[in-house]
């Protein structure tokens, strides 16, 4: 019957479709919705591996990860050191209030959410010099929070 036909060609579209989405997300690396994204809370930071000792740790050949904390009104560590021609995935999280992480010049910025571990990946291929600052206004010295990354 007909009914029976419209039945299985639906079915067919929806399946099709959840494929279409599953590879989608899996072949682009995209995080759907509903994924636990990395958390921290702020009086864990001090003990944990990670963030205990905020740092540059050299993760592969050419592949970096740096772990920095933002608080009122400072980076840590305030001077991120890198080589030219590395990969450097920086993970930032925020002791108090919201703050930004964001590399002047460049479009690496992000915001940094207390109990959230924002992540970001950047390739760097020149030496350089960039200023760090922060972009959410986050009290009266907002406009001193600021920090250096060394390429060299
Ligand atoms: Cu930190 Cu503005």
């Amino acid at each position: 019957t007909y009914e029976k036909l419209w039945l299985v060609a639906s079915l067919v579209l929806i399946v099709g479709f959840i494929a279409t989405i599953t590879y989608g997300s899996v072949a682009l690396g995209i995080t759907m919705v509903g994924d636990e994204e990395p958390t921290i809370e702020p009086d864990e930071i001090s003990d944990d591996e990670r963030f205990g000792e905020p740092r540059v740790e050299q993760v592969g050949e050419n592949e970096y990860e740096a772990y920095v904390i933002a608080q009122t009104f400072i980076f840590q560590p305030e001077t991120i050191e890198v080589p030219a021609d590395s990969e450097v995935t920086f993970y930032v999280t925020s002791r108090d209030v919201i703050h930004s992480f964001s590399v002047v010049g460049t479009n690496t910025n992000t915001m940094v959410i207390p109990g959230e571990i924002s992540t970001l990946t950047v390739e760097f291929d020149e030496p350089d010099e960039y200023g760090i600052v922060c972009n959410e206004y986050c009290g009266d010295f907002h406009h001193t929070m600021e920090g250096q990354l060394h390429v060299v």
